[in-house]
């Protein structure tokens, strides 16, 4: 298997190599990486830590940091989400369908999950092409424990990084494709993370992301500006594709059900 290297975050153009055998699940791996410049990441259960000051939390985001939050998330809400923000029967199932009808993955390529969470968009790649690499990446440490249960469980062998996507450990054209479920409403910088998105896309490479959009029905309006509170956004179908514009995409391909919209992005 190819082995990835990433950027130091603290040093820049510094390389650090990733043993292949971390992303191996069913293998604990504890031990330390370090770039030549000296500075040195834990790994612990096979999830790397590239992220070594606290950093300011959106509510929204704080919760994402609760192993209780981390340990419901997919089960009670992910699997039902789509069906309840579509408005029509929408199950998980179809949702992997069209992420790797859309992504496509090819043996060898590499895949990075944004905002991963469990890390179910990751498994679904890995599953549809088990000769593909997938690095999953979140800031949320219980949530990366549990993405490494279920990718145990589901023997989708993964990286797990602990990172900030507005400062993404690797350098430009890294990935063939890039992947980002419901995160985009989530992030505080979200055209930073889309132009570091586009900065390590390869430029033949793909971007999937599912976003929520701005409702129509005055109860959704009501409902979104009440979320807005804890951080959450919304945007209108032609105010996300202008962020998409301004990154450096373009859109390939796009459809909204209810207030959920998926989007395949491309280097413009
Ligand atoms: C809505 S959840 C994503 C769900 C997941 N992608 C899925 O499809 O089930 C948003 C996730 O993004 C993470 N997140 C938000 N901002 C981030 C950032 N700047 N860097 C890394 N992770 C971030 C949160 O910790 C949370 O786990």
């Amino acid at each position: 298997m190819k082995k990835p290297v990433l950027r130091s975050p603290l040093f820049d153009g510094e390389k650090i190599s990733l043993p292949a055998e971390v992303s191996e699940l069913s293998k604990t791996f504890n031990g330390t990486i370090c770039s030549p410049k000296g500075d040195e990441y834990t790994i612990k259960n096979n999830i790397i830590d590239l992220i070594s000051e606290e950093k300011h939390y959106t509510l929204a985001q704080s919760t994402n940091h609760w192993n209780v939050t981390a340990s419901v998330y997919e089960d009670l809400w992910r699997v039902r989400s789509l069906s309840l923000l579509t408005g029509e029967p929408f199950p998980i199932e179809k949702e992997k369908e069209l992420l790797n009808k859309w992504v496509h993955p090819k043996p060898n390529g590499v895949y990075l999950d944004v905002g991963c969470s469990t890390a179910l968009y990751a498994r679904s790649l890995k599953k549809a092409e088990p000769e593909s690499i997938q690095i999953a990446i979140d800031f949320s440490l219980a949530m990366l424990d549990e993405a490494r249960l279920k990718a145990e469980a589901d023997q989708t062998d993964m990286f797990l990084i602990r990172a900030d996507a507005r400062e993404m450990p690797f350098f430009g054209n890294t990935f063939d494709g890039i992947v980002m479920g419901g995160t985009l409403n989530e992030l505080s910088d979200e055209l930073k993370v889309l132009y570091e998105c586009h900065r390590v896309l390869k430029k033949t490479g793909m971007f999937f992301v599912m976003h929520l959009i701005q409702a129509g029905s005055w109860y959704g309006k009501v409902l979104q500006n009440s979320a807005s509170w804890s951080g959450i956004q919304f945007w209108s179908v032609e105010e996300s594709n202008e962020m998409f514009q301004r990154a450096g995409f373009r859109v390939e391909e796009q459809f909204t059900k209810g207030i959920v919209c998926f989007t395949k992005l491309v280097p413009a």
